[in-house]
Formats: C-alpha cells, structure tokens, sequence
C-alpha cells in the first residue's frame, strides 16, 4: 500500500479508535479492509481509503474502524482475576454492601460477551445471596457487530470449548439449533452498550469493579493514562480496575496500586491504600 494511504490509516484509526498501529503494519490493513473494499464494489484498498477521505463519518469508515478491532475472547479468559474475585475481592465488598444490595461491574471492552457472561456465571455459582440484589454488569465495546453477538448470547462449539468446564456448559447454556445459548437467569441485570473508551462515559455512573483488560494494548500511553484515570473517577472507594495479564498500570499512572496479595493484575486506588496504611 502506498505511504500516504498508510499515514493515513494510521492517524485516522488512532483519531477514532484509538488503535495505535505503529510502523510496518500494512499486511494487517490489507487483511483486514481489502476485504471490505471488495464488499463494497471498490477495486482496492487505495479506493477504501479515497472513500473514507471523502466521507470521513459514513459507513465506509465505521466498517474500517470496525474491521481493525481485534475482538478475541473467551469465557473465564485467565482464570485468576475470576479466582481472586470470588476468594479475596468480592466477600468484603458484598459484606459493605450488605444493606444497598447493590453491586455494579463493568466489563468495558465486552467484546462478545464472555467476560460478562462469565462474571455472570461465576457470582450465581459462588454468591448466591445475590439473587435478590440488584446486579448490574454493563458490557460496552466499540464494535457494533461484536454488541450483536454478545447482546444474542449464543456461541458456537468452539467458543464454548474455550474456558467452559463442561458442567458449566450443561449448567447455563442451552443447546439451540444456532448454537449454545446462554440461560434467561444469567442474563438478568447484563445490558450492553456501544461505547468508545475514547469519548467520556461518566454517564455510566459508579461501579464496584471494572475489567479493561485486553483493550489498552492496542492504544498509546498518553490514552491509556486518560482513560484509568477517568475509569478512577467512577469507581467506589473500594472499587478496583481489572487489566489484562500483560497489562499494567506502571508506567502509565501513579494512581493505582495493586491490589495487595493478588496475582492477577487487580488495582486499587492509590489514595486508598494510604488511607488504609496510615
Ligand atoms: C481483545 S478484545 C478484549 C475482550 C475482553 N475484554 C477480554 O479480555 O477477553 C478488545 C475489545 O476492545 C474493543 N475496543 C477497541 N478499541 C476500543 C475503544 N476505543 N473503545 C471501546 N472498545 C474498544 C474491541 O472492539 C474489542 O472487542
């Protein structure tokens, strides 16, 4: 591809997406949006781009935006925050909220649902003084299709394959003739949103815990700090942010600590620790 449709790609994807893609990356952009110039009559890439130069905010540009997220997932990935979750963080939590009943979670980067479905699963399994709370876990992604796919909460064998005990599976899910479809008692209190981590989302209110793990990768780390430290503003005083495993706050902010004596990468809010320690 030339280097000035390559320059391009690059600043308008980091612009509306945040996807940070560096040098030498233009077998991706080719394996991803050829594709979708052919979808749309256009005879190549350079085309696509022409396309999304004239009309920067049409659909030409949402499918590019949309075909460079990388929407890999699956349930219970990393199985350690799930673990620590149910063992260290949430019984103290859910004792301080023992008369609110009321717990929030955001999974921010929902991809197709797993995470959420699994943080579902895994609280009806281990606490289930829930059932009468009032639970909320808001599932939010950029990309439109990947929404679809979690809003349906239907996966294939495969997917199911990947981080389901099989009793789990027999459990929650249903075997439809599309596939294995999550149970109705699972998806009480689980909506989900299209959101860009970019724009602000104070509108989604406080949360207890929050996962953003396997999205900061992909962004710079001036974006990184902004969208912690703005994550940091909406969560409870003894809320925690949840990355991905080889995700971490060094480097970044100086307003998260990790969470003491857990493996997985869970952090706290600095100042709490202070609080605590002094
Ligand atoms: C690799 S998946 C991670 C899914 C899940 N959190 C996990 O760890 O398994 C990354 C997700 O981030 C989403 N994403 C990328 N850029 C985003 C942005 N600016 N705002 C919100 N979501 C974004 C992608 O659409 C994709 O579904």
């Amino acid at each position: 591809m030339n280097p000035a449709d390559y320059e391009f790609c690059c600043r308008f994807l980091e612009e509306r997406s945040g996807l940070s893609l560096g040098e030498n990356k233009g077998y991706l952009l080719e394996g991803r949006l050829v594709p979708i110039a052919k979808a749309n009559g256009l005879a190549d890439l350079s085309a696509l781009v022409s396309a999304v130069r004239r009309s920067p905010n049409g659909p030409l540009a949402d499918a590019m935006i949309e075909a460079m997220t990388t929407n890999e997932t699956l349930f219970f990935r990393d199985k350690t925050p799930f673990e620590e979750l149910k063992a260290t963080i949430l019984p103290p939590m859910l004792e301080a909220r023992a008369n609110t009943r009321r717990l929030r979670i955001w999974s921010a980067a929902a991809s197709t649902g797993q995470e959420a479905y699994s943080l579902a699963i895994m609280l009806h399994d281990s606490f289930p003084q829930l059932a009468d709370w009032r639970l909320e876990i808001v599932g939010t992604d950029l990309s439109q299709a990947a929404l679809e796919r979690a809003r349906s909460g239907v996966y294939s064998q495969f997917e199911v394959q990947r981080g389901l005990p099989i009793q789990t599976l027999v459990k929650h899910f249903q075997q439809t003739p599309a596939g294995w479809k999550i149970q109705d008692h699972l998806r009480r209190g689980i909506s989900f949103q299209l959101l860009n981590l970019m724009k602000p989302f104070q509108i989604l209110g406080v949360f207890d815990i929050i996962f953003c793990r396997n999205v900061l990768i992909y962004f710079e780390s001036p974006l990184k700090r902004d969208i912690l430290e703005r994550m940091e503003r909406q969560l409870a005083p003894d809320g925690c942010v949840i990355l991905g495993a080889a995700e971490t706050v060094l480097g970044v902010t100086d307003r998260f600590e990790r969470s003491i004596g857990c493996r997985a990468p869970i952090y706290v809010p600095k100042a709490r620790i202070a609080i605590k320690s002094a």
